[in-house]
């Protein structure tokens, strides 16, 4: 049961992955088949295109590395990818990834190789002070209420120096019934058979991102919200240099 979908109105069904009490394995098991779903779809790309923007646009601190935080950073695999990134540009960064759920810590940690340095924190995002150069997530936004959306703009407009990037789904019936079948075909994990279409279903559309950006006092003109094929909706902000 996924609790249905509706183009015009924002499921509010539960994830099985926000149940705290689910074990570790399992927990892992779900963020493994996660990063197989990202992956799949191109899911990095459009973090990457940001900071290869900030990159073009010559934003990086020219005295220290890049501090870059993802939150709801769950496997660590962007994290990871930019570390690999940041190594073959020849960018010094500084990462870290928070989550609210401590196996996430345990289990990116341990997918980690030791050449690569990044921090894992547990914290609920609205509990922490953290700071960073840029702020990043992915698939997290559409784990929040309605009315938590803006606070979290609020947030990392705060904890971020220099900008942020949130890389989500649309939500479309294309995507949904999609997912739901390629997740059985290509079984993955229950979690994920699950919580892909219950998300897509949970996700903020276009309307929902541009309340959520005035609600904390930015234009239109100082975000943008963009599609980026073939699942995804990502909402940037550059701060003025
Ligand atoms: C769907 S997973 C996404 C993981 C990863 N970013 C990815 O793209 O595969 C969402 C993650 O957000 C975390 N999360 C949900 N609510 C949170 C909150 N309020 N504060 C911090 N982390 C949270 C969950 O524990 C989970 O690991």
């Amino acid at each position: 049961m996924t609790g249905g979908f509706s183009i015009g109105a924002r499921s509010q069904a539960p994830e099985l992955m926000d149940n705290h009490s689910v074990d570790y394995e399992t927990f892992r098991g779900c963020l493994v088949d996660l990063a197989r779903v990202n992956a799949m779809t191109l899911a990095y790309r459009p973090t990457l295109a940001f900071l290869e923007r900030l990159l073009r646009e010559r934003r990086l601190p020219p005295d220290r590395p890049l501090s870059v935080l993802d939150v709801g950073s769950g496997y660590g695999d962007m994290l990871r990818l930019i570390a690999r990134w940041a190594r073959r540009r020849g960018v010094p960064v500084a990462l870290a990834g928070l989550d609210g759920n401590p196996w996430s810590a345990r289990a990116a940690a341990e997918a980690t190789p030791a050449d690569l340095a990044v921090s894992w924190v547990t914290s609920d995002v609205f509990e922490s002070r953290a700071r960073a150069d840029v702020v990043l997530s992915s698939l997290f936004t559409h784990h929040l209420g309605d009315r938590e959306l803006a606070r979290f703009l609020a947030w990392s407009e705060e904890a971020a120096g220099v900008g942020w990037f949130v890389n989500d789904l649309r939500r479309s019936r294309f995507s949904h019934d999609g997912f739901a079948l390629a997740s059985r075909l290509l079984r993955m994990h229950r979690f994920v058979r699950h919580d892909g279409p219950v998300s897509i279903a949970r996700a903020f559309v276009e309307k929902d991102w541009r309340a959520a950006l005035a609600a904390v006092g930015l234009a239109e003109r100082d975000a943008e919200i963009r599609r980026w094929f073939p699942f995804r909706l990502c909402v940037s902000r550059v701060k003025p240099g």
